[in-house]
């Protein structure tokens, strides 16, 4: 596949992705949504460039073939560093390289990282410039409306023209505030107030930047309404990871017009393998189960397949028999 042929398919897939979410979008759960949707982009969590160029944490990259298209996030204020972790990322095969402007979390704020450099707008296109020279893959930036007492309404607009400039190719806009004194991180994804509004006029106003609009979003008809009025791409965090057979096993037909739905028993059924090779490779049965959790949420049966799975995939030696198992409850309510 050329380069041209691989962008043109990635900016089709970010018309809908599953955001970065630290601890939770591990390779084992982005393999897993990709059995729900072939097309959908998938984002790793944040893995930060110092943990790359200095620390050698290369097993960071690790993923599966079946992922793409998969994104890397990187989190870093140093142009040359980030520059070095994209081109490492780039090599390891990830289709874009995003850099973290939205998390605010204290370890990411104390290292110059994430929401606080949307204070430092210049720093940020230096650094988009710098990674974009380094790699042929799309550099792209993940974002707030502003930090604190910014105005987002004069913020936003300049931080947008000038990643703009930079040859950052595509945005993903969290569409509220990081406050960064006072909430903690997961405060700051539900208090500072949504403006969609603001977000949908910024994809007015820059009408050929790809602008992707995130936060709050909890089903598949609103990312479609998103999309109807003008966004060129909708991420879902949360819903996706809590509900991924109502948010993502319908993507394919409805947001990209392929495929067909895909049904969570055979979801399961499809991850025996990959749990057997996890398995035989020295992993634990609940480093890939812990995601599939939510699964068979609001079926019958849901509630016994979430507790045998958390009671028994932790246990020492445990192997696929416990998913088999737990599908038993969910086969039988369907009987
Ligand atoms: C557990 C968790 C970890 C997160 N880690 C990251 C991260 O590493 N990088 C990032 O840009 N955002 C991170 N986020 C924020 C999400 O990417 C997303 O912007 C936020 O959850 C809002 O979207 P949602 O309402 O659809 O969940 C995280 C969110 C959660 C819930």
């Amino acid at each position: 596949m050329t380069e041209k042929n691989k962008k043109i398919e990635i900016s089709t897939a970010s018309r809908l992705s599953v955001a970065p979410m630290m601890d939770w979008t591990d390779r084992h759960c982005r393999y897993f949504h990709r059995l729900f949707t072939r097309d959908t982009l998938l984002y790793t969590e944040m893995v930060t460039a110092p943990a790359l160029v200095r620390g050698g944490a290369l097993h960071l990259l690790d993923f599966s073939p079946e992922e793409h298209p998969v994104a890397l996030q990187l989190g870093g204020s140093d142009p040359d560093e980030l520059a070095e972790a994209a081109r490492i990322g780039a090599a390891a095969g990830y289709d874009e390289i995003n850099l973290n402007v939205g998390c605010p979390s204290d370890r990411v704020q104390s290292g110059c990282f994430g929401a606080v450099l949307m204070e430092q707008p210049a720093l940020v296109a230096d650094c988009v410039t710098a990674m974009r020279k380094a790699v042929e893959v799309e550099v792209t930036v993940k974002c707030r409306i502003g930090v604190d007492d910014q105005d987002p309404e004069t913020v936003l607009p300049d931080f947008i023209a000038r990643m703009a400039d930079a040859g950052c190719e595509r945005l993903i806009v969290h569409a509220r505030k990081a406050w960064l004194q006072g909430l903690s991180p997961k405060e700051n994804r539900d208090i500072p107030p949504l403006d969609y509004d603001l977000v949908l006029r910024m994809k007015q106003r820059f009408a050929g930047l790809h602008l992707s609009i995130n936060g709050g979003i909890t089903s598949l008809a609103q990312a479609r309404a998103l999309l109807d009025q003008g966004m060129d791409g909708v991420m879902i965090g949360r819903a996706a990871y809590h509900d991924p057979a109502g948010i993502l096993s319908a993507a394919d037909p409805e947001i990209y017009g392929t495929g067909t739905r895909a049904d969570p028993v055979a979801v399961a059924r499809a991850m025996l393998p990959y749990i057997e090779t996890h398995l035989a490779n020295g992993g634990r049965l609940h480093q890939v189960t812990r995601h599939m959790l939510g699964l068979f949420l609001g079926r019958p049966g849901a509630r016994r397949w979430r507790q045998l799975l958390s009671s028994e995939a932790p246990k020492p030696g445990a192997g696929p028999e416990v998913v088999e198992a737990a599908l038993e409850p969910i086969l039988s309510n369907a009987a």
